[in-house]
């Protein structure tokens, strides 16, 4: 697949190490009005609740959870669909989060969304041309003349007939539609891509197919992506980074390898025995299923402490007291859980009492100096909390005292300050 006429972005030398996407704390409240003449605010959907995650340059983030967990608010708030409650949101190194909608306009050319829908997000009375062609037009990307030329140079980049920019869209598969969508959101040769359950909506057999483009785009001119999903198999092969959501919640974030292989949230453990594993089957292996106690609580009350413990099965009583933060327990791999660890092999003390200054039901110890702060970061630290002496531990550390015993992170300990009582 080649096109000489859309240019590989992002690929700017400038700030080159820093990510195209730094999300922080950022949260999104929606008002729950009461009916009648006088709606007044009854309540709040807390649809995303502070949720901190980085996406590198060129590279894809999925974001995986299920139904009504703030998947798509998060992506309607990056791509400033929605505004913020509040919260940072960093893209380019510039902080998009509380810019109008004017000071936007020449943003929203760099951030691109597909949708899930490919029959609703397409315009049924436009034509192919038309859809894919605004875009070029009101950002004025090519003279008009050369439209058409550029809309049929994208068509065949998403393996359309480039003769087919006068047909509707009601014209086209399911698959041939999400092309389309696919094309309009290249035409401004955007920096950042936000898929929202791009395949969800089409069958299986073209599901891959689909996957497979938005994989070759990807690499061809550069394009980070923060792909949105509710099944991790999806995301498996397009996202070298993984963060899973629970309740408006990331309740767990890593690098690919550790989340499929050694998930330390009960929750991502429930998701990924559910999924198929091909790889496991082929050797005749196979997870045991998790199967979830009762429903996704509603986000308009949700449980004290950890959201998860209404459907846990290793809940204690400091789960309903104090919300476990998002730790980070690895090199690439942070945990929102008391108990984290590998399934039957979790911690006996919660992971979490030094950082939140409590004893281990969840009361706060006179003096303890709580340090929750660094917490809401996003990306990954050079240092971490290892499970095993629940101290801290770093790979500098590790340079430095190259023979003492490393624990279950290969890394070394500083101190045991973090050691549990
Ligand atoms: N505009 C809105 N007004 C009020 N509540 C909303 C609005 N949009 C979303 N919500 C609520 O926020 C929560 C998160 O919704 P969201 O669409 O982000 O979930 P999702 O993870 O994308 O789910 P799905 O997998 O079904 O697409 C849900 O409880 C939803 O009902
Ligand atoms: S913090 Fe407690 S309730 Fe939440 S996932 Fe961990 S063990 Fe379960
Ligand atoms: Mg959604």
């Amino acid at each position: 697949m080649t096109n000489p006429v859309v240019t590989p972005a992002g690929t700017e030398q400038s700030g080159a190490d820093t990510p195209i996407l730094e999300v922080t704390n950022l949260r999104k409240y929606f008002p729950v009005r009461s009916s009648g003449l006088v709606r007044r605010t009854i309540g709040q959907v807390q649809a995303v609740d502070g949720v901190s995650f980085q996406v590198r340059r060129g590279s894809a983030l999925g974001l995986v959870g299920e139904s009504g967990c703030g998947k798509s608010t998060t992506g309607r708030l990056i791509t400033r669909l929605y505004d913020p409650t509040s919260g940072s949101m960093k893209f380019d190194g510039r902080e998009i989060g509380n810019l109008s909608n004017k000071q936007m306009l020449p943003l929203r050319s760099e951030i691109q969304m597909i949708f899930q829908d490919p029959y609703s997000s397409l315009n049924p009375r436009h034509t192919v041309g038309t859809i894919v062609g605004t875009p070029l037009r009101v950002h004025k990307m090519v003279p008009e003349k050369k439209v058409l030329a550029r809309v049929q140079e994208l068509l065949e980049v998403v393996g359309l007939n480039p003769e087919h920019y006068n047909r509707y869209p009601n014209e086209f598969s399911g698959g041939q539609r999400q092309r389309i969508g696919i094309a309009r959101a290249l035409a401004l040769q955007p920096k950042l891509l936000v898929a929202d359950e791009p395949v969800s909506a089409l069958d299986v057999s073209i599901q891959a197919q689909v996957v497979n483009l938005l994989q070759d785009v990807q690499k061809e001119f550069q394009i980070a992506f923060l792909f949105i999903a509710h099944d991790l198999a999806i995301v498996r092969h397009f996202c070298p980074e993984i963060a899973v959501m629970y309740l408006g919640k990331i309740v767990e974030i890593a690098d690919r390898d550790t989340l499929y292989n050694r998930p330390h949230h009960p929750y991502t453990q429930a998701l990924l025995s559910a999924a198929p594993d091909v790889k496991q089957a082929a050797i005749g292996g196979r997870r045991e299923r998790i199967r979830l106690e009762g429903d996704v609580p509603s986000p308009i009350n949700p449980p004290s402490g950890c959201r998860f413990r209404t459907r846990c099965w290793r809940a204690e009583e400091i789960c309903a007291r104090q919300e476990p933060p998002l730790l980070q327990i690895g090199r690439t791999h942070k945990v929102a859980c008391h108990f984290a660890g590998e399934l039957g092999q979790e911690s006996s003390t919660p992971i979490t009492l030094s950082a939140l200054g409590v004893d281990r039901e969840g009361t706060p110890v006179a003096g303890a100096t709580p340090s929750t702060e660094d917490l809401d970061k996003a990306g990954f630290s050079d240092s971490w909390t290892d499970l095993t002496t629940h101290a801290v531990a770093s790979d500098e550390i590790n340079r430095e005292h190259p023979a003492e015993d490393t624990g279950s992170t290969g890394a070394t300990s500083t101190s045991v300050t973090d050691q549990p009582s």
